[in-house]
């Protein structure tokens, strides 16, 4: 049967981003039913029940860390939206909020409603500039039709939203980063524990959910927690997902289908195959940059969280990134490198010194001036910086480093003994 997309299936029809558009495809009926005949406590069963996973990189269980907050309700609870989406070749949330922001917003109201929180903080990634202005226009028509504000639909529920802009900082994705940025200082991540549950924005007990998480809880407000826990591969890879296609592939973009859906089928079917049908499928990213790369023969793999765990890779933000057979794996990871150089926030010297280490090493093995232990060194680099850092930015460069060396080593040591890149004159990456 073909699949019904959920996520977007407004997205993309003309004026999806309107309040009227929203309302009159039946939108905010979920938050109508919840807010009249559920209860807060109840809401976070329904999420548990769903199986909902986070769908910001880590998979963690939704209802879940919901249920970590403290009981005692003696300081106010934030949710914070995280819209930061500065993943290399993720770019699902930005879809959400330019199309179908209300479908967000609603989740956003529900899960605010959830977990007793009454002001919220979308924390939007800076150069969103169409975004900001679609998602403030939402915003501002919510207020309006009484869905957000002070006795939301009559309900007695009370809740502001805060638009805040970041400033162009990849780290502060990172959900610690992302309270510090908030509240004014550098995004500098802190050290865990305590969990943003417990002490998180300003003090206070802090849920933070990604943007495309929060759209799911709006489908499970609409038709409950049964229904969606029978998409994808039950019982803990359920729900719709969003999958971004990027790389050596015919019509790159974003393509919705359920959990476990097969990697080669959103490569072949979905974005129209191999661009160039003569180089060959050679690797790919299934998870975003900061995942494990996959080569060809490991491609027959389902895109899950568990499938891609026992794969060796990671769902991550299922940013699927194709590479041909026309492809450096040396100079891929260089590329990659030196986006992690620049984005290291510096406060662990593994993770800062670290990732100049990679960028000077790659560049000389691009460059013919490689040594042969160099492509050791690079693992023994990555292997110091893994698990010895304040965040986990610094395994989403270890990781890269170690699987492409492990992966491609021949092709490494090819670059050493030629003195350069084999493929120099053919390489790329888009
Ligand atoms: C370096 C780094 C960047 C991140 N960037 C994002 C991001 O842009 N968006 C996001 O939702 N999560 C990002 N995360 C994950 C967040 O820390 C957090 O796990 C997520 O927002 C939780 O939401 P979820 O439970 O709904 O998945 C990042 C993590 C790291 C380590
Ligand atoms: S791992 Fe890197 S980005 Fe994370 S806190 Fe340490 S230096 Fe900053």
């Amino acid at each position: 049967m073909p699949y019904e997309p959920l996520l977007l299936r407004n997205a993309g029809k003309p004026g999806s981003e309107t309040i009227d558009a929203y309302l009159a495809s039946g939108g905010y009926q979920g938050l109508r039913r919840v807010l009249k005949e559920s209860t807060p406590e109840k809401m976070v069963e329904e999420v548990k029940a769903s199986g909902l996973r986070g769908r910001g990189g880590a998979g963690f269980a939704t209802g879940v860390k919901w249920g970590f907050l403290p009981k005692t309700r003696d300081k106010p609870r934030y949710l914070c939206i995280n819209a930061d989406e500065s993943e290399p070749g993720t770019f699902k949330d930005r879809l959400l909020i330019e199309k179908d922001p209300h479908l967000v917003l609603e989740g956003i109201i529900l899960s605010a409603y959830a977990i007793e929180c009454r002001t919220a903080f979308f924390y939007i990634r800076g150069e969103f500039h169409q975004g900001c202005r679609v998602f403030q226009r939402a915003v501002d028509e919510a207020y309006a039709k009484g869905f957000l504000g002070k006795n939301i639909l009559g309900s007695g529920y009370d809740l502001d939203l805060v638009l805040y802009r970041g400033a162009g900082a990849y780290i502060c994705g990172e959900e610690t980063a992302l309270l510090e940025s908030l509240e004014g200082k550098r995004g500098l991540p802190r050290i865990k524990p305590p969990f943003p549950a417990i002490v998180g924005l300003y003090g206070c007990p802090t849920i933070i959910n990604n943007v495309e998480t929060l759209a799911n809880v709006t489908l499970i407000a609409e038709r409950g927690a049964a229904w969606y826990a029978t998409i994808g591969r039950p019982p803990k890879n359920t729900g719709p997902k969003l999958y971004c296609l990027s790389g050596h592939v015919k019509r790159p973009g974003v393509y919705e289908a359920p959990l476990g859906v097969p990697l080669m089928e959103l490569i072949e079917e979905r974005a129209g195959g191999l661009l160039r049908p003569d180089r060959p499928l050679k690797a790919v990213v299934p998870g975003g940059s900061s995942m494990r790369i996959l080569p060809a023969s490991k491609c027959d793999v389902l895109m899950d969280f568990d499938s891609l765990v026992a794969a060796g890779s990671m769902l991550g933000s299922a940013a699927v990134i194709v590479m041909d057979a026309g492809t450096c794996m040396v100079w891929a990871l260089l590329s990659l490198a030196r986006f992690y150089a620049h984005e290291s926030c510096g406060q662990c010297t593994p993770c800062r010194e670290g990732t100049g280490w990679f960028v000077k090493i790659l560049e000389r093995l691009e460059a013919g001036q490689g040594r042969p232990e160099d492509v050791d060194l690079l693992t023994d680099v990555a292997n110091k910086v893994e698990g010895n850092t304040i965040c986990p930015f610094g395994e989403a460069i270890a990781w890269p480093v170690q699987s492409y060396v492990k992966t491609f080593r021949e092709e490494y040591e090819e670059h050493v003994r030629r003195k350069g890149c084999p493929l120099a004159a053919t390489a790329t990456v888009s």
